[in-house]
């Protein structure tokens, strides 16, 4: 997908913004504001649950062992970490790393996630990374929704557990582990099919179609959407 010059500047704008919230009492435990990194517009957006402590520190998405883990995931799909737009539900890190509150996810989507998703980002598929976005985007817990898709403000998004989730099961005996594993391999491989379906992305993870889209426009085109999500759900 083209660079988008506007794009970054408004990224660039709103992101500063938010380096000021006190929509929630998150505010009063941060270091850094983790706005979210990537290309925009980009074909993908994963979306995290809230910034841990080395993201508190350098004000980066993902950039902890999550973020190793998060790589090969996306490696899986033929992408690279810097071909998707990477952010979470919410910008503060929350107390001991505690799934953030409803009432946080509220005050923090409003401001940001929203106009991020449909004012910067305008991604074609978003990842929702773990049960706190699974929640946001589903109403569902992972257990059920996992490797499946729902729509969301017209735009496919698929759930698929936190990369977290694999660092924990590392510790639950091998058994566990290899079925956290498997399963996950096997998602990995639903939503690579979809996305290479859509040539949202080739085997070597370039983005090749598309790139006559224009960057400038605004509009919305519901038709691509709707043929995205019905791709994705085969
Ligand atoms: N876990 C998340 O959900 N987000 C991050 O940025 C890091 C760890």
């Amino acid at each position: 997908m083209d660079v988008d010059p506007i794009a970054y500047l408004f990224h660039a704008s709103l992101a500063s913004e938010a380096k000021g919230c006190e929509a929630c009492s998150l505010r009063t435990g941060r270091t850094n504001v983790v706005f979210g990194k990537g290309p925009v517009p980009a074909t993908m957006m994963a979306i995290g649950e809230g910034p841990g402590g080395d993201e508190d520190r350098t004000g980066e998405p993902f950039v902890g062992p999550a973020g190793v883990v998060l790589d090969t995931m996306f490696s899986s799909m033929g992408l690279r970490r810097d071909e998707v737009y990477v952010t979470n539900l919410v910008k503060c890190r929350p107390p001991k790393n505690r799934a953030p509150l409803t009432e946080e996810v509220d005050a923090c989507t409003h401001r940001w996630l929203l106009r991020q998703v449909e004012e910067i980002v305008k991604p074609e598929v978003i990842l929702a990374l773990g049960s706190s976005a699974t929640r946001f985007f589903f109403g569902e817990a992972i257990s059920n929704v996992h490797g499946t898709w729902t729509t969301w403000r017209d735009r496919p998004v698929f759930a698929l557990h936190h990369p977290a989730h694999f660092i924990w099961t590392e510790s639950q005996g091998a058994e566990v582990a290899e079925r956290a594993r498997a399963q996950t391999r096997r998602d990995l491989g639903t939503l690579r099919d979809a996305l290479r379906a859509r040539a949202l992305a080739t085997p070597t993870g370039r983005p090749d179609e598309d790139r006559g889209r224009d960057p400038h426009s605004d509009q919305r085109d519901e038709t691509k959407a709707a043929s995205i999500t019905a791709a994705c759900r085969r």
